[in-house]
């Protein structure tokens, strides 16, 4: 779609990614952007209602919406209980789909959206189990509704690579982060040409769709990072268990 002249909504666009998808789409000729910022929790349903509310009312309509808030773990899967699995859903999977369901509802004519996937969308790593199983979610998803959605929708998928932002500065200090790293504005400057060019899914970095197919040794030296992780992370943080030999 042509990106000049339209109205837009991006959500986690306080920092990361979505600040630079902002920065970008404010560049481009006669943009309107309502840019949702952490102030409001884009896991409430009622919160995406006004959200888009807000947004059809303050730009008077909206063109497209880029769904871009999200967060990851990294931990050893298993012990934290329904709702650390819940926030992580309802946050990465089931607010984006919501708010696509509510987008459409409030909009007539054509209207594009950006669901923001991952490279972990497409494959798994250990220690970020949920978070892979979440961006899952959102690949799958768009496999079944290319199927089955409107004439009058443009729907692309974004599996960006790792990008230097805070996301990983939320995680443990000493986690092994993936490599390669791009800029979130090399990332935000992909996922605007891919919209501008229609197409149905973006790779952020180049070779990164060939590289879906060859994952299984990236995964395999990730297992093996994870692994030395975990015993660096059980000497530096005490279990419970040996709390209770201390105490
Ligand atoms: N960084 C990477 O390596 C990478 C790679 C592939 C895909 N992605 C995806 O790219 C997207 C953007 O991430 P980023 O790297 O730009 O990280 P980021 O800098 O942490 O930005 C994420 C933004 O989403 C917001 N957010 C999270 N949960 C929210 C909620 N419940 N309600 C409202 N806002 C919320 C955050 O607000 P707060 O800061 O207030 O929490 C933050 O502003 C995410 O969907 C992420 O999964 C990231």
């Amino acid at each position: 779609m042509k990106l000049e002249n339209k109205r837009y909504l991006v959500t986690g666009a306080g920092s990361g990614l979505g600040k630079a998808l902002v920065r970008r789409l404010k560049w481009v000729r006669g943009t309107k952007i309502v840019a949702v910022t952490s102030g409001i929790d884009v896991s409430k349903p009622e919160n995406i209602e006004c959200m888009l509310d807000f947004a059809i009312k303050r730009t008077g309509g909206l063109d497209c919406v880029i769904a871009c808030a999200g967060f990851g773990y990294y931990e050893s899967f298993g012990d934290k209980g329904y709702e650390h699995i819940r926030r992580i859903f309802e946050t990465n999977v089931l607010s984006p789909i919501y708010t696509l369901e509510r987008f459409l509802a409030k909009t007539e004519g054509n209207v594009a959206f950006v669901m923001v996937s991952s490279m972990l969308g497409k494959f798994g790593l250990a220690g970020m189990t949920l978070y892979s199983a979440t961006k899952h979610a959102l690949a799958g998803f768009a496999d079944a509704y290319k199927l089955e959605k409107p004439k009058r929708l443009h729907y692309m998928t974004a599996y960006p690579i790792t990008i230097k932002t805070n996301f990983w500065n939320k995680l443990p200090k000493d986690i092994p982060i993936p490599k390669p790293m791009q800029t979130a504005d090399t990332a935000a400057k992909a996922i605007l040409r891919g919209l501008r060019k229609n197409k149905k899914s973006i790779y952020t970095a180049p070779f990164s769709k060939v590289f879906t197919d060859l994952t299984l040794p990236y995964q395999l030296i990730g297992s093996l990072k994870f692994q030395k992780w975990l015993v660096g992370a059980s000497i530096a943080r005490p279990t419970y268990a040996d709390d209770t030999i201390r105490h």
